[in-house]
């Protein structure tokens, strides 16, 4: 679902980076992400700085997909001459041949998209075998508080909790490797089985 205009301001400023950078970053690289020669697609990658983050790395290849047009313009900012971008809806992952990704990533995007299990059974489809598909999502609850204080406007349906998000990954196939949560955020490394 695109994003309200109140939450596209609030995604793309100096601070959503900085999070992104300083917090949400780091958890995942303490999940065990490494993206240092594999192939990795970005689900949700908005305006590109988690690009950014991962070319740290030095992936072999990267491409990151986003159903706003407007967010894959400002990805044009950033000097990642080999890195691609599309729009594309999460939930229909047809311009991917099947096991063609090392690492999938998602940066807190599955509580924009109703069909948010249909982004996972497309993660899993692309993913090679023992391939990681990284996940950070709030719970719910934290998108009912935001939702009331900042009036960012989420889709009702399809709200989930971490326990039926985590019960979904173990039922498509993926083994849950690691987890940290912080307080209604959880991070997730899910290993392809
Ligand atoms: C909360 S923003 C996060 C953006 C970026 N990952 C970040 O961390 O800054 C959610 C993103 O999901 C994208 N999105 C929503 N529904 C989508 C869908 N069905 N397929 C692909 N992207 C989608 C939105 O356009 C938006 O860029």
């Amino acid at each position: 679902m695109r994003l309200s205009p109140r939450e596209f301001r609030g995604m793309n400023n100096p601070v959503r980076r900085l999070v992104q950078r300083r917090i949400e970053f780091p958890q995942f690289k303490g999940l065990g992400l490494d993206a240092s020669d594999k192939d990795v697609l970005e689900v949700g990658c908005g305006s590109g700085y988690g690009a950014v983050l991962l070319s740290t790395q030095g992936p072999r290849s990267y491409h990151g997909i986003d159903l706003m047009s407007e967010q894959i313009a400002l990805t044009g900012r950033w000097d990642l001459p080999s890195a691609r971008f599309s729009v594309m809806d999460a939930s229909r992952l047809d311009a991917f041949a099947t096991e063609s990704f090392d690492l999938a990533v998602v940066f807190g995007i599955l509580h924009h998209i109703p069909r948010w299990r249909e982004v996972l059974a497309e993660a899993h489809r692309v993913l090679r075998p023992a391939g990681q598909l990284f996940i950070e999502e709030p719970d719910m609850r934290a998108i009912r508080v935001w939702d009331r204080v900042l009036h960012w406007g989420h889709p009702a349906d399809g709200a989930f909790s971490l326990e039926h998000l985590e019960e979904e990954i173990e039922r498509l196939g993926f083994a849950i490797g690691a987890s940290r949560r912080f307080r209604w955020v959880g991070w997730y490394r899910a290993d392809r089985r």
